[in-house]
């Protein structure tokens, strides 16, 4: 029998077109491959988040989503597993994607598979994603695969030679590496079971009857 699992991706590029995207899409790709053969299904839901921009400053501002926000949310606290990548600035994640986690509910990434990502401009950087996006996500209460995929610029011209054996080497084995890792973890659980955030438990007009 067919199973499927919902996965979202959130890509906090800036520029277009992004680099942070093209890995956000090759991971996601790499994953699908990985949950098929595994005959399971992916609905997948891309969150760019850079379309969100300024409603993310208002919600900050106003404590409420923009109707399509709210959508990204939900597209998010919704899903069975993440793929979560962002540009590295100033040596972590960026505001933009700072900024979307912090109005992200924080008990409503709890138990969620991830799969993290981050482009830089420097190999140096790639740390980052141990010392900064990792400790976010385990302050959500998320649990992350071991490997995490860092993109420098220098990797994009180096596709990819592969090791004489016909397997993959650099950015495609660490995107190999880590969709194998999340397709497990996700298939291995059951579907998340997750409350709307934006339900109103109690209608308004009930709420009005009963006073
Ligand atoms: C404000 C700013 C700060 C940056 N800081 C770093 C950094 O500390 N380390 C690094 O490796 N790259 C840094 N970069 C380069 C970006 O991480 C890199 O260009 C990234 O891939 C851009 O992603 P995008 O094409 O999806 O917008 C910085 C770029 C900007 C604009």
């Amino acid at each position: 029998m067919t199973t499927s699992r919902r996965i979202a991706v959130v890509s906090a590029g800036l520029r277009q077109p992004s680099s942070t995207r093209l890995l956000a899409d090759r991971i996601a790709d790499a994953a699908g491959r990985q949950f098929a053969a595994r005959d399971v299904d992916v609905d997948l839901r891309v969150v760019e988040l850079r379309e969100h921009a300024h409603d993310l400053t208002n919600h900050l501002l106003s404590g409420f989503p923009s109707a399509s926000l709210e959508q990204a949310i939900k597209a998010v606290t919704t899903a069975d597993g993440l793929i979560a990548v962002s540009p590295i600035f100033t040596a972590s994640y960026s505001g933009l994607f700072k900024t979307f986690f912090d109005v992200v509910d924080a008990d409503a990434l709890e138990g969620m598979s991830v799969l993290l990502g981050a482009t830089g401009g420097t190999e140096r950087h790639s740390l980052a994603l141990e010392h900064a996006m990792r400790p976010l996500f385990t302050y959500l209460h998320a649990i992350v695969v071991p490997t995490a995929v860092y993109a420098a610029t220098s990797d994009w011209g180096a596709e990819d030679a592969g090791d004489g054996d016909g397997a993959p080497t650099g950015l495609t084995r660490r995107i190999e590496r880590g969709a194998r890792e999340f397709a497990e973890l996700v298939t291995g659980r059951e579907p998340r079971q997750t409350a709307d955030p934006f339900a109103v438990p109690t209608p308004f007009e009930q709420l009005l009857a009963e006073n």
